[in-house]
């Protein structure tokens, strides 16, 4: 099981667009994963908690108004700010599921004009994730869940080209969910294959960094 010092823990993120059932679906896996006896912990980015994350969350909150390219490298930052002890969970065998990582932050900023390979750039050297799922959904569909909750980027209009930008960036090794699926039937899906992507870590499976 997870305390093993040989193994390490994988890194598992949760990408989509506001509204697409992440932070309840990060929140099931943590559970499920847990009571299999696994260490696991539950990362969100932005993390709002630091300095950087502050400067953010008012941004976000439109309380601050913040140029775009700045906006770009503070998500980023809040991200580098977090690396080590990221890569020191994982060595000591904890498993991290990641509430959106680099690829809201390419998705998000791109989506806004900037440069796609300008956007990427920073993430350079980050940890690379194990598993990434996206939560797919029809922006119509997120808007129409309710509960966007008045922050700079929960517009449909804007979401609809957060949807494009997120196209463009997947990969084949990307886990695709049906946003629309039953609660219980997205957690049964992501719960296989999340359990085997912990194993194989365990197993000795290398940690890599972006972009690999
Ligand atoms: P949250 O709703 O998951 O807390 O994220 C806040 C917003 O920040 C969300 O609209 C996505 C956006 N975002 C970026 O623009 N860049 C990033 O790097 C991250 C992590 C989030
Ligand atoms: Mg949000």
């Amino acid at each position: 099981n997870g305390g093993s010092s040989e193994s390490r823990g994988a890194l598992i993120v949760l990408e989509g667009l506001d509204r697409s059932g992440k932070s309840s679906q990060s929140m099931r896996l943590l559970s499920f994963l847990e009571g299999l006896g696994h260490s696991t912990e539950l990362w969100r980015f932005p993390d709002r908690t630091t300095s950087i994350g502050q400067m953010i969350s008012s941004y976000l909150s439109n309380e601050s108004q913040l140029d775009d390219y700045t906006t770009h490298l503070l998500f980023s930052a809040n991200r580098w700010e977090k690396r080590s002890l990221m890569e020191k969970k994982l060595k000591s065998g904890t498993t991290l599921i990641v509430d959106r990582y680099s690829y809201s932050g390419i998705a998000f900023s791109s989506a806004k004009g900037l440069d796609f390979e300008w956007c990427k750039a920073p993430e350079i050297g980050l940890l690379a994730p194990d598993l990434v799922f996206y939560l797919d959904i029809p922006p119509e569909k997120a808007a129409e869940r309710g509960g966007y909750g008045g922050e700079r980027y929960e517009k449909l209009e804007f979401q609809r080209k957060v949807g494009k930008s997120y196209h463009a960036l997947r990969d084949a090794s990307w886990k695709i969910v049906d946003a629309l699926l039953p609660m219980e039937d997205i957690a049964k899906q992501m719960q296989e294959i999340a359990i085997n992507c912990v194993l194989e870590c365990q197993k000795g499976k290398r940690l890599s960094h972006l972009w690999s």
